[in-house]
């Protein structure tokens, strides 16, 4: 036994966290279920530390030097099943195994204790950046025991990305919570990109721009308040041309979403645990919609009328539109974090989690795909218990979006007369304008139930829940509980 950590599963994600973990001085042994990856591993990167391949799970096992440390990076779900079950028939008390896939929390409170019925430390983790990111520094999201993170602490800090010299990990709690904040993490991921591609629509085709001038205006945005690394990409596909017909790159995609499931699960967790999070369901839901062939294809043969989407902006105008989509933009983003926040609040209250909200902010700021430069604010705003409630109360976030207010209605507006659809603007502008106002008509919604189910209301005047008998002369009311 010579490995201090292993690796199980070397596609793209775990030969990065392989050598990852390699060129910060771990020995690793590592195991693919097909030996020819693990050879071509060895062949490519072999020179680049200390490694130690294994044919079988019971030779990987062996290498380890005990007590023993596996993570493990296969597909979510069955796979990650059958590993984790050869890994701990082999396994002692005291051992530990982590799942770095993106596996539902559920399995992974499930799989948690199951092994810790065997004496086995099972810590699901949150990994997150990508194949480069694992490579050369991922956010990392650990759950599971105090213990299990006690000893792990030391090799994940190493490997980590560094926001300010801070390494981007923390224990998020136990068993599920660090898969659950991976998860939310996704959701807000695919809300964030969901904005940036609406802003692109708008520039397309309401403003006719080419994707070289509006991948020079993301790159414009990302040194304001906006920077971020998901505007840096956006900016550099925009740039990309095809290589088969020299057109823009992002002209010859085939216009379908694909999406694994994480912001599918974010939504349905909201869902739940009652929490609205409206900007990454509308995200979910426009990538739902873009994969609906059979549907786009016969509303395009219906040649249903209405405006083109062309927005008729003055050239002398252009610049003080494009300030506004930048506004409509960040005040949406605000309220996608926030919701995320929320739901990750709502779901540590349910589990037991006692999760840091300052510190998940923090972890964020460097290697996972959201990484943000308002991270840092967001962070600060929870360290100074403004944001408990809400992100958007901390008085930076309350400033900003009051200060995108008129632009972002414009642009709301604008979009629904010319037609172009921003779901995730719009969805967001409508959670805010609920969130202040100070009656909603929620009390119609509950006289509806009182009349056609008797499901009682409660008054704005005294306590207790009430009934109005609606088939009775008079409709008297009555009280039906204190
Ligand atoms: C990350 C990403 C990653 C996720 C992809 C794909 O943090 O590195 O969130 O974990 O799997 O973004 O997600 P979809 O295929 O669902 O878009």
């Amino acid at each position: 036994a010579a490995a201090n950590v292993g690796v199980v599963g070397l596609a793209a994600m775990g030969a990065s966290l392989a050598r990852n973990l390699a060129h910060h001085g771990n020995k690793v042994a590592v195991f693919n279920r097909t030996y020819a990856r693990t050879e071509d591993f060895m062949e490519h990167h072999g020179q680049e530390g200390d490694f130690y391949p294994a044919r079988t799970v019971e030779e990987f096992v062996a290498s380890l030097e005990k007590p023993r440390t596996a993570i493990v990076m296969v597909k979510a779900g069955a796979p990650t099943d059958q590993v984790i079950n050869e890994l701990a028939d082999l396994m002692e008390p005291g051992d530990i195994i982590v799942d770095g896939g993106n596996s539902f929390f559920q399995d992974t409170i499930r799989r948690e204790k199951a092994m810790a019925q065997r004496g086995l430390h099972f810590v699901g983790m949150g990994v997150s950046g990508g194949e480069e990111g694992a490579l050369n520094g991922p956010s990392l999201m650990p759950g599971g025991s105090e213990e299990s993170w006690e000893r792990l602490k030391p090799i994940l800090e190493s490997i980590a990305a560094k926001a300010d010299g801070e390494p981007c990990v923390m224990h998020i709690g136990p068993n599920g919570a660090g898969h659950f904040v991976k998860m939310v993490h996704n959701g807000i991921e695919y809300a964030d990109m969901q904005l940036i591609a609406e802003s692109y629509d708008l520039m397309r085709r309401g403003l006719g721009m080419t994707p070289d001038e509006i991948g020079a205006v993301f790159e414009d945005w990302n040194r304001t308040e906006l920077n971020s690394y998901l505007i840096e990409i956006t900016a550099q596909v925009l740039r990309e041309k095809d290589e088969r017909t020299g057109k823009p790159l992002v002209d010859v995609i085939l216009d379908h979403a694909g999406m694994k499931g994480t912001g599918t699960w974010t939504v349905q967790c909201a869902l739940n645990l009652g929490i609205p999070v409206t900007g990454i369901a509308e995200a979910v839901f426009a990538r739902g919609l873009s994969s609906q062939t059979e549907l786009r294809e016969g509303a395009a043969a219906q040649h249903f009328s209405g405006p083109d989407a062309a927005l008729d902006v003055p050239a002398d105008q252009r610049d003080a539109f494009l300030d506004d989509i930048r506004h409509a933009l960040y005040a949406s983003k605000i309220v996608a974090y926030a919701q995320g926040f929320n739901e990750i609040a709502a779901a540590g209250k349910e589990y037991g989690w006692d999760i840091d909200m300052a510190g998940v902010a923090r972890i964020w700021r460097a290697g996972c795909i959201i990484r943000a430069r308002f991270l840092d604010t967001i962070s600060d705003a929870f360290e100074t218990g403004t944001a408990d409630v809400s992100l958007l109360f901390a008085p930076y976030f309350k400033e900003a979006i009051e200060r995108c207010g008129q632009p972002w209605r414009r642009i709301v507006a604008d979009c629904a007369m010319h037609g172009i659809p921003i779901p995730c603007f719009s969805s967001s502008l409508a959670y805010f304008d609920g969130l202040r106002s100070t009656r909603l008509p929620a009390a119609l919604i509950q006289g509806q139930r009182d009349l056609f189910g008797a499901h009682t209301y409660q008054r704005i005047d005294m306590p207790g829940a009430f009934h109005v008998e609606w088939e009775e002369p008079g409709h008297p009311e009555v009280q039906v509980s204190k």
